[in-house]
């Protein structure tokens, strides 16, 4: 609902003019004293102000200056007698959006405040714009045939087209979530209007309510003007809260009942806002588990997990992985990079690796080889695949001779400590990180293990 303040002396008029907005629908707040309406616009927001233009305590053009150095995008009508157009045209050069010459009918009335309404949402969708150019270059559909994929690429499917239920999105970092998610808001009812981002991770604890839901002028040291949050820009759209995993527990307090009700003031106002947005969350966390921990809410959870959708990491799905190769060649090569193809034994290590950096790394490691390669084959050594899952050079011999640095010894070195690295992992995990048992298994001292486990910097988690 789109809201304005109305600003006229003669009480009489307000009124009118009021009750044909209220009844188009719109929030409507009549004032007859310019200073009190200034005094209101200090702590609410609106939309568009409808302001006549002689006043005895202040005129619509000293009311317009100083409405715009609080909402400096803000929309303004400026109401004219007959023989004041030269003060109207005044009033436009200072900002105003359009005036009508009184006295005008209800028809007039009503198509100059849509043009602003109009106005308005274009402005709102450019800074929308700007955002988005800024951080996203363009969108990829989703790769991927095997079942798994296409069990998401119907799930996407379908939830697009039931625009309101919200949806969690989980998988690991580079599975392709925020694909995902922008996937469902382009197949939906709600594709022209704005997809909004907020990273839960990025923005400083402090500032997070006023990015969700906006503040007015003065609502903190810092907030000089007023701003829309996240919710209103998104208002039609939809919202992606992203490493929602990340929020704190105040805000998820507060966010739990603004998905409910969809209802929210900007932070220092008092004027309550009401949207129409579709929430996509995503995480890389397990949220069931966050919610064990207790570091997430669980009616939030609950509220955010209408409908789950999981993507399988790249290791359990390799079907997927050919094709994914393929896809990033033809797309780097478009970016004006080399064209090459890949060796089949390229193409076998690549399907044999375990990506902890599922997708995004694959596009990454492939972009290198391009570069390391200089013929128009990409062969293993390009690849430089960690041997977590890679069966040991089934391309030597010849292979090792070329690789960069020199030596065989060097290479075998290499080989031998990335092998040691990759068991102490597997051993430390399958032990719980018990470092007695772990060495036992290893055959090794305590001490020695102790020491290794130093020398590669392993952690608990990181495996
Ligand atoms: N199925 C896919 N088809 C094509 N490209 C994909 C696919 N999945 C992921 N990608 C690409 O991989 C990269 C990572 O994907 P995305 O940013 O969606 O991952 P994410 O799950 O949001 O990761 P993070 O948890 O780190 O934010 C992107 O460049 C994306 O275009
Ligand atoms: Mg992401």
């Amino acid at each position: 609902m789109h809201s304005v303040l109305i600003v006229d002396d003669e009480k009489v008029q307000a009124g009118i003019l009021g009750e044909i907005l209220s009844h188009e629908g719109f929030d409507v707040t009549t004032q007859t004293h310019p200073e009190t309406a200034l005094a209101l616009a200090q702590t609410q927001s609106f939309d568009l102000v409808i302001s006549d233009l002689k006043m005895p305590q202040m005129d619509g053009v000293e009311l317009l200056q100083r409405l715009r150095k609080i909402h400096p995008d803000l929309s303004v009508i400026i109401m004219t007698a007959h023989g004041t157009i030269q003060t109207a045209v005044k009033a436009m050069r200072e900002g105003a959006y359009d005036y009508v010459t009184k006295p005008f009918s209800k028809e007039e009335l009503l198509i100059t405040v849509q043009r602003a309404i109009k106005n308005l949402e274009i402005l709102r969708e450019n800074v929308y714009l700007k955002e988005e150019l800024g951080l996203y270059p363009s969108s990829t559909p989703l790769v991927g045939k095997s079942p798994a994929m296409q069990n998401i690429h119907r799930m996407i499917t379908k939830v697009a087209q039931d625009d309101k239920a919200t949806v969690l999105v989980q998988g690991e970092t580079g599975t392709g979530k925020d694909l995902a998610a922008r996937a469902i808001h382009q197949m939906s009812p709600r594709k022209d209007a704005p997809f909004i981002v907020v990273n839960c991770a990025a923005v400083p604890k402090e500032l997070m309510e006023s990015e969700f839901f906006g503040h007015e002028k003065g609502a903190f040291t810092g907030a000089i003007s007023a701003k829309p949050g996240r919710f209103e820009l998104a208002d039609r759209g939809t919202l992606f809260l992203d490493e929602v995993a990340e929020m704190d527990a105040n805000l998820q307090g507060k966010l739990l009942r603004v998905l409910q009700t969809m209802e929210f003031e900007r932070v220092g106002g008092t004027r309550t806002h009401r949207v129409n947005v579709r929430v996509i969350a995503a995480t890389n966390k397990i949220l069931q588990e966050e919610v064990r921990a207790g570091r997430f809410r669980e009616d939030l959870f609950y509220r955010l997990n209408v409908v789950p959708i999981t993507i399988p990491p790249l290791r359990d799905r390799k079907e997927d992985i050919p094709l994914l190769a393929e896809h990033y060649l033809k797309k780097l090569e478009a970016e004006g990079k080399r064209k090459v193809q890949l060796s089949q034994e390229a193409l076998e290590a690549l399907v044999h690796y375990n990506y902890p950096g599922n997708v995004r790394e694959l596009g990454n490691l492939l972009e290198r080889a391009i570069i390391l390669s200089d013929g128009k084959t990409i062969t293993p050594r390009e690849l430089h695949l960690y041997p977590i899952d890679v069966p040991l050079p089934a391309d030597a011999p010849g292979s090792l001779e070329r690789t960069g640095t020199g030596s065989l010894r060097e290479v075998g070195r290499q080989a031998a400590e990335e092998a040691e690295r990759n068991l102490l992992l597997k051993t430390l995990h399958q032990t719980h990180w018990n470092r007695i048992n772990a060495a036992k298994a290893l055959g090794v001292d305590y001490k020695t293990l102790r020491l290794k486990i130093r020398r590669y910097g392993l952690t608990p988690g990181r495996d």
